[in-house]
């Protein structure tokens, strides 16, 4: 048993994060965590090795479709899936020891195994009770299947299971043309595999930008994805190596089959508080199972804060982490504040899909008088020599005083390309101030510069 000022509980990006600042900031920091390896979701079974499998299979499709046209003769390269699954792992290893060392540096304790709370101030990890000043929860989430479907991660897979599949499916299905559905739908689409995305609503990834979610979906049908839109999935039945998906057309409500070797559920993630002993503690949860939290992550319980995934908000890490630095300064009796306005959203496929702020129809909806100004990497030299010219970026302003409302990228980079303008909205810039910024040439970002230009007086290169 020891004393701490605070025990985190869960060691993905928003947990690590705040062990870490909890500990810069001079506060004696555990944080329990019961995988074998430190990171959670993101870097075990989300994020990091799936970027790895983006990067693996955009190579073999630039070797494919691009290296003879710059020169680069000989056999395209075959894919050898256990090496490729091998790398995968090396580098999901490099990454989360990277997070014990950093750890051990800070004089962090990770204590392992599964934790609860049985009372405020005291947390149970197997046999041993520790206690803590503060407790911060940030024990994410899981996915969420489809009632009446088992996921079994044979043939039936979410996104853990369609990140170690034993082959190379001939048939994948993929419910739900969401983040994950996309990411790993195109992974697969490069290596081989016949891809149907079947979704519910009548456009790929709610909640985007609609002008943008249809040039995505044009370029993903180009690279050979399927779509089914409009149709909800009714079941999955499953024979000992295959499945057979049946969904609802919701214009007719008529019913169609599809059969696949594997069906990956992408429908969506739900907070993951199992174990913690919350309900018994009276803490007060959502409708939706999130932990209610005030302005300052406390939840009703004194000494018990929540960040991430488990509490409301886009289920993304890097909105966790923020949280994580945030709620560990708060502790500390310091301000933590994150700015829930510039949070950007960031797509892994090939072109990145990015944005930042508010889309076109959150403008429509709330009645803001706004200008767009856009720019089509067509007029970008640097995409143009790089077979990168499919996309564009969208800036929105404000209409009266040209302040930035929201940006819209999809093209090369544009995960990167998108924090330019996250700064600028920070510093609350008008699009001039991003047009007369100087960009170096040849570079991608002058696309962000020439759209940030359609605002005003015009872009140069279109
Ligand atoms: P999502 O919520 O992004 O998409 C799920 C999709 O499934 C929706 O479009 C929905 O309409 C559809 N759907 C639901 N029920 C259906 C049915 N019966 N039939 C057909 N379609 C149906 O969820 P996703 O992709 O699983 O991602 C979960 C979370 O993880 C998201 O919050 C996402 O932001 C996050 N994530 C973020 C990543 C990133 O930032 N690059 C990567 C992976 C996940």
């Amino acid at each position: 048993m020891a004393n701490y000022d605070v025990i985190v509980i869960g060691s993905g990006p928003g947990g690590y994060v705040c062990a870490i600042r909890c500990a810069q900031l001079g506060l004696k920091t555990a944080c329990v965590e019961g995988r074998e390896t430190l990171g959670g979701t993101c870097l075990n079974i989300g994020c990091i090795p799936s970027k790895a499998l983006l990067h693996a299979s955009h190579q073999l499709h630039e070797a494919e479709h691009n290296f003879a046209k710059m020169g680069l003769k000989g056999k395209a390269p075959s894919v050898d899936w256990k090496q490729m699954l091998a790398y995968k792992t090396e580098v999901i290893g490099q990454n989360t020891k990277g997070i014990e060392f950093l750890f051990k540096k800070n004089k962090i304790d990770w204590l392992k195994g599964w934790g609860s709370i049985p009372e405020a101030g005291k947390v149970q990890v197997g046999d041993e009770a520790h206690t803590a000043k503060n407790i911060i929860i940030a024990s994410g989430s899981e996915p969420s299947s489809l009632p009446g479907i088992e996921i079994d991660q044979k043939v039936v897979v979410d996104s853990e299971g369609a990140l170690s599949l034993p082959k190379i499916p001939k048939k994948m299905v993929v419910i739900g043309a969401g983040v994950i559905g996309l990411e790993l739908g195109s992974v697969y689409a490069r290596l081989g595999s016949e891809v149907q995305v079947i979704e519910f609503l009548d456009h790929i990834t709610p909640g985007m930008d609609g002008e943008v979610s249809k040039q995505f979906q044009k370029l993903l049908t180009k690279q050979g994805l399927g779509f089914t839109l409009g149709a909800a999935v009714q079941k999955v039945d499953v024979t000992k190596t295959k499945a057979k998906v049946t969904y609802k057309l919701r214009k007719d409500d008529s019913e169609a089959t599809i059969d696949a070797d594997v069906v990956l559920v992408a429908t969506g993630r739900k907070p993951y508080t199992d174990g913690l002993g919350l309900d018994a503690l009276g803490v007060k949860m959502s409708e939706r199972g999130q932990i209610t939290i005030d302005k300052q992550y406390a939840t009703n319980i004194p000494g018990i804060y929540a960040i991430g995934d488990c509490v409301d908000g886009p289920m993304l890490a890097h909105k966790a982490e923020d949280e994580g630095m945030a709620a560990a300064e708060v502790v500390a009796g310091k301000h933590g504040h994150v700015n829930y306005g510039v949070i950007p959203g960031v797509i892994y496929t090939h072109p990145e899909v990015a944005n930042v702020g508010a889309s076109e129809e959150d403008l429509k909806e709330a009645g803001r008088a706004y200008k767009a100004g856009k720019f089509s990497f067509m007029g970008n030299g640097r995409a143009k020599a790089n077979f990168a010219a499919d996309g564009f970026v969208k800036i929105l302003a404000d209409k009266e005083t040209d302040r930035i409302l929201g940006a819209h990228i999809i093209g090369p980079m544009a995960g990167d390309l998108i924090h330019e303008i996250c700064v600028a909205m920070e510093f609350g810039a008008s699009a001039q101030d991003l047009a007369m910024t100087c960009h170096a040439h040849p570079t991608y970002s002058e696309a962000v510069r020439e759209a940030a230009l359609a605002c005003g007086d015009g872009p140069i290169h279109s």
